[in-house]
């Protein structure tokens, strides 16, 4: 299982110390969450800490916009540092060309899905992702309560992307914990973000651990 711990529950006045923290834990990702306080009701950080944390950080970094018209800031996203970068599908009119921006500007492309999005609704495009994030709180905030049905989600796309010989990834974020890692791996998930549940425990490296190892 890949375990992308979200820098959102970081201690930013000590960022340094937790990315250390993370370049010496088993996570193989590092989750980003850009919020623009339109799409979503928060607002996060830009571009000089996404450029810091990739001069620090060893890890692939998982960039997750939350921001309305993604398509302006794709290029300087991946200049600073974005290795994925997923936009959401309510923000997109034209997805399968800003997907192809993504890919063209050479980094790998996903697309989130809010708790009410459908999968269904990725049939047309699930050959030419490498990732699909499910929402699993409502976008904005850390440390929210996991919905339930996501796992009925999990399995609809599993099978939707066997059915169309994709490559995609799926990754589940928000309210993650040990609580519910194992029953998401089983109904097909491949990327753990996790944010509070990590942060908050007593001991977030061997808590990436565990989850890694789930
Ligand atoms: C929520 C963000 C998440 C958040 C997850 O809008 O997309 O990545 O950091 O945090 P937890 O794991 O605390 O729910
Ligand atoms: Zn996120």
């Amino acid at each position: 299982m890949i375990v992308a711990p979200s820098v959102l529950s970081a201690d930013f006045g000590n960022l340094n110390k937790d990315l250390e923290m993370l370049n010496k834990s088993e996570a193989e990702w590092l989750h980003i969450d850009i919020m623009d306080g339109v799409f979503v009701p928060n607002i996060s950080f830009g571009f000089p800490v996404l450029k810091t944390i990739r001069e620090k950080s060893t890890q692939f970094l998982d960039v997750h916009l939350m921001i309305v018209q993604p398509e302006k800031y794709i290029s300087e996203f991946i200049q600073n540092g974005a290795q994925m970068l997923t936009i959401h599908f309510e923000t997109c009119t034209h997805l399968h060309r800003t997907i192809f921006q993504i890919k063209n500007d050479g980094a790998k492309a996903g697309i989130a899905l809010n708790p009410h999005t459908s999968v269904d609704l990725l049939e047309d495009i699930i050959s030419d992702l490498d990732l699909v994030l499910i929402m699993s709180v409502n976008p904005g905030f850390g440390g929210q309560k996991f919905i339930e049905n996501t796992y009925s989600k999990v399995e609809k796309l599993k099978n939707l992307i066997l059915k169309k010989n994709s490559k995609a990834l799926i990754e589940i974020d928000g309210g993650v914990s040990l609580q519910n890692a194992l029953l998401l791996k089983n109904a097909g998930a491949d990327v753990l973000v996790a944010g509070n549940a990590v942060f908050s425990s007593e001991n977030p490296s061997e808590y990436i651990k565990l989850m890694a190892n789930v």
